[in-house]
């Protein structure tokens, strides 16, 4: 709502900052987005009984959000936050390899049961997060065994895991962040343990696996960085096509490609490359889901209004891009409220200043950030239909 200084409505602000944030220097950015500026951080935004699971509803796309059950169980505030916002809900720890599995054959699904059964009791999807991963993984798997007990490993854990929630979940990351150009292999594959045990086999072992343990979830590969707008980027945009092509023509049951989106406000993403990029996949018939959103802000100036604006522009930016495409299904953010964030930890600021990454702030207002995925969301054509 705008304030009676400067009278610009929160559309209109959006609509004036659109091209820049990430789009140009920040400075300049901060500059030409701070005048007019009017958004006083409590207002609340014009369709605040909405939440943001409902407006995406509308055009069936998912809004889905990424928390773990510790959070939600200390917190009744940002509990009724994430209820009353998020369509899908990813676990953000809770089904990592190390908790689930933490030693051979001993499962721990009690953190998952929990978070699906709140998913259920708030009319939620439910999304598995992830099967195989390089991190996060006890020291035990995949490590200092031969090609056949690291398979039998792998194959055990997934087939425990994913039939263990069969039926209950939207999708699955089976397979996360498997390629990295800088390792220097001519497919881009990451040198995991599992890529150096099993061999470059190791992710279709996965997805075969999962889709034998739960026939009804959509299978991901999920990834980073392939939005980004530098060499590095074209070789893991270049990398994921070849590895999910490679994949479909032989036959393995690859649904979605899961694309992470850590975004930085001072980082420009280059939404050419990554139109293109996701026609590519669209064209290979998978779902997109932004599976990992959120927008870094440590380089940012400490200005509450000034950041936020940039962190809103970004949201805009990146999802106006995204949402172009009637192939991205999803809009996950990693996390909800800045009171919650990996970010604290991995990229803090440099000043002390808490970071405001998400849609909300640490008291459960919504920022901005929130009013630029509506608006993105207002402004996407509807999509024809939503498996489950
Ligand atoms: C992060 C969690 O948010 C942190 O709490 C944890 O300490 C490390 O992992 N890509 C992924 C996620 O696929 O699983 C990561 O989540 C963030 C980067």
């Amino acid at each position: 709502m705008p304030d009676s200084t400067s009278g610009i409505s929160r559309r209109q602000f959006v609509r004036r900052c659109a091209g820049f944030g990430a789009a140009m220097a920040v400075s300049s950015a901060l500059s030409a987005c701070s005048i007019g500026f009017s958004y006083k951080p409590t207002t609340e935004p014009d369709n605040a009984d909405l939440g943001l699971k409902e407006v995406a509803g509308q055009k069936s796309v998912l809004f889905g959000a990424a928390t773990m059950q510790a959070t939600l169980l200390a917190d009744p505030s940002f509990a009724a936050a994430f209820a009353n916002h998020v369509g899908l809900l990813a676990p953000e720890n809770d089904l990592k390899w190390e908790t689930v599995e933490p030693q051979p054959g001993i499962f721990n699904f009690a953190p998952g049961d929990w978070l699906a059964d709140f998913a259920a009791q708030h009319d939620m999807l439910f999304r598995g997060h992830c099967l195989v991963w390089h991190q996060q993984i006890p020291s035990w798997a995949g490590a200092n065994v031969s090609a056949a007990a690291a398979a039998a490993q792998l194959t055990s854990h997934i087939t425990e895991t994913a039939s263990h929630f069969a039926g209950r979940m939207h999708s699955w990351d089976v397979v996360n962040e498997a390629i990295n150009p800088e390792d220097g292999r001519s497919d881009g594959l990451r040198k995991t343990r599992w890529l150096q045990t099993i061999g470059p086999s190791y992710i279709e072992l996965a997805f075969r696996t999962a889709a034998e343990a739960d026939p009804h979830a959509l299978l991901t590969y999920n990834d980073y960085g392939l939005e980004l707008d530098s060499s590095d980027g074209d070789r893991r945009r270049a990398g994921t096509l070849k590895l999910l092509s490679g994949l479909l023509a032989a036959g393995v049951p690859v649904h979605a490609l899961g694309i992470q989106a850590h975004l930085r406000a001072d980082v420009r993403f280059n939404a050419t490359k990554l139109t293109d990029f996701i026609q590519h996949v669209a064209d290979l018939g998978l779902q997109i889901f932004i599976t990992e959103l959120d927008v870094a802000d440590r380089a940012l100036p400490a200005d509450i209004q000034t950041r936020d604006s940039v962190v809103a522009n970004v949201y805009q930016d990146f999802l106006q891009t995204v949402l172009a495409q009637p192939a991205v299904k999803a809009i996950i953010t990693w996390g909800l409220s800045d009171r919650y964030t990996w970010l604290s930890q991995y990229a803090p600021r440099f000043d002390g200043q808490p970071v405001r990454p998400l849609p909300l702030d640490a008291s459960m207002k919504a920022k901005p950030a929130l009013w630029a995925v509506m608006d993105a969301l207002n402004a996407t054509e509807a999509r024809a239909s939503r498996r489950i």
